[in-house]
């Protein structure tokens, strides 16, 4: 468990193993950071002079010293220029965060008190502020360490933290800490399940964390849907890719419901393949273990309802998941089926491998046929053209919804998940044309453009809704060097979801 705490200082008469001090690139040492520093270590401030620190971002030095007859350590972390654009500012901060967590693990101190330039400084309120450095926080502590046996190899996941800052306030930065925090678990919970071989984290399995997370909590509701209703409900897709496998699909329904009369609703779908092999149309080895997280839509939008059912945001949301393996085998579809899906279109499966777009089109149809949508997003591990055009650090988003799209970059931006528009033209559209079916799974070769082509095939099956396509093949897995990921999953999608839905109004 990570305990922030807020206290107004002085920073010298907290007791602690470790005192963390946030220094600006381009602002001399506060006279109160100079006092501390002579406090704590007469020497210190020629000791930086030698380490060359400057404060540029994502850099990290640490002293060791003595305070009152105890070891303690310092460390100083920079945060780049305050005069940087602001959402570079709150980033710069993040990445801190996670820079003094993994200092932290070096030094094996759990006992923080970090000093913290004022949220002004920042741009952002002090709620906002803190609820995005504990989302951090909670995210650089997240280690997958369940099958390492060698409990030496586990870093710490309890930590005492202290933010300094003025009484004035502290009010507006508890209910930030304990935002973020839920913010940061749920993050959290979805990387797990993203992190978890696939021969644990099974379709059946993962329904099943949905539907406890559901039974805590009043304000959700979660319905899960068997092989044979998943049959009779005409979905063609997701029986199509489920059948190569000895595991049954499932498909999984949530709704957050907020209690007001007018509230509008938000539909999520996110792609939930435990395993993708490619199936017959069958993946290369190298890399294949990356795809136990195809399910990583699917992860964001059920630890989403999570978080929403702490943080109580005024619109209803329903979340989607189709979730199955994608396996060759003497079962498995084969290249040149054609499959009818939920809304009776039908499409011919020319590559097994594309089965993502497959199931996100019987999920799609599903919740737009069942539900009155303000606004619909699909979320996906859907394309290696997607991951090689934007690469780690951005997902696409596309759509016709300039307003949608508009509201889903910014809350990227605030958020940290952040999203860069790919052209959406009708000039792409005719990639997916099939000679036998009403559309095909892939698209013709002289169209290059697969992350376009992707999503002009999901939106014959978006039925005109306001509507936006969340493509994180690159952004889910396997990150580098961002201080508050650590490889493995990074639970892309639900900082943007829940920031996006928190201040949702009609469009
Ligand atoms: N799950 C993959 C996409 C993917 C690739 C995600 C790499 C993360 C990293 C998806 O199901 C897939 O295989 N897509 C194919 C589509 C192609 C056959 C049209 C791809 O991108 O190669
Ligand atoms: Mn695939
Ligand atoms: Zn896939």
């Amino acid at each position: 468990m990570i305990q922030i705490t807020v206290s107004k200082g002085p920073v010298p008469e907290l007791i602690a193993e470790g005192y963390v001090l946030f220094c600006a690139a381009d602002q001399e040492l506060t006279p109160e950071q100079r006092a501390g520093l002579v406090t704590f270590n007469g020497a210190a401030e020629q000791v930086l002079k030698r380490l060359d620190f400057s404060g540029a971002p994502e850099t990290a030095v640490d002293l060791q010293g003595v305070q009152g007859g105890r070891p303690v350590s310092l460390i100083l972390v920079g945060i780049g220029s305050l005069s940087a654009p602001v959402y570079h500012r709150i980033e710069n901060m993040r990445r801190a965060c996670g820079k003094a967590i993994r200092a932290a693990e070096k030094l094996k101190i759990t006992q923080l008190v970090f000093k913290l330039p004022h949220p002004e400084l920042i741009g952002f309120t002090p709620f906002d502020y803190a609820k995005e450095l504990a989302v951090a926080i909670e995210m650089a502590a997240y280690q997958f360490n369940q099958f390492i046996t060698d409990t030496k190899r586990h870093v710490a996941k309890d930590y005492a933290i202290t933010f300094v800052a003025p009484s004035a306030i502290h009010e507006a930065l508890e209910f930030g800490i304990e935002t973020g925090t839920r913010i940061g678990c749920a993050v959290n919970q979805a990387r797990h399940w993203c992190d978890l071989p696939a021969l644990y984290l099974t379709p059946t399995a993962l329904a099943e964390r949905a539907e406890a997370i559901a039974h805590a909590h009043d304000s959700l509701a979660c319905t899960i849907f068997g092989k044979n209703e998943i049959v009779e409900m005409g979905m063609g897709g997701l029986i199509a890719v489920s059948q190569g496998s000895a595991q049954e699909p499932r498909f999984i329904v949530m709704e957050y419901h907020c209690g007001q009369q007018d509230a509008q609703t938000v539909g999520l779908v996110g792609k939930g393949v435990t395993f993708d092999s490619g199936g017959l149309s069958i993946k290369p080895a190298s890399r294949m273990d990356e795809m136990k997280d195809d399910m990583a839509g699917a992860a964001a939008v059920i630890a989403t309802m999570q978080a929403l059912a702490y943080l109580r945001p005024h619109v209803n949301v329903v979340a989607c998941a189709p979730v199955t393996e994608n396996l060759p085998s003497g079962t498995a579809i084969k290249p040149g089926d054609i499959v009818y899906h939920y809304n009776g279109k039908t499409s011919e499966i020319k590559n097994t491998d594309a089965e993502g777009r497959l199931i996100l089109a019987d999920a799609l149809s599903y919740i737009a046929a069942k539900y009155k949508l303000d606004a619909l997003i699909d979320i996906a591990t859907l394309t290696g053209a997607c991951s090689h055009a934007l690469g780690p650090f951005y997902a696409a988003v596309l759509g016709k919804n300039e307003p949608l799209i508009d509201r889903l970059i910014e809350a990227g931006k605030m958020s940290g998940d952040r999203l860069w528009p790919l052209p959406f033209s009708d000039d792409y559209r005719p990639a997916i044309r099939s000679e036998v079916a009403d559309v095909c799974n892939i698209g013709r070769e002289s169209y290059r453009a697969g992350a376009i082509t992707a999503g002009f095939f999901l939106e014959h099956f978006a039925s005109g809704m306001p509507w936006a396509h969340l493509d994180i093949a690159g952004t889910s897995f396997e990150v580098p060097d961002r201080p508050y990921y650590r490889g493995g999953s990074t639970g892309f999608g639900v900082r943007l979801f829940v920031e996006f839905l928190m201040d949702w109004k009609p469009l």
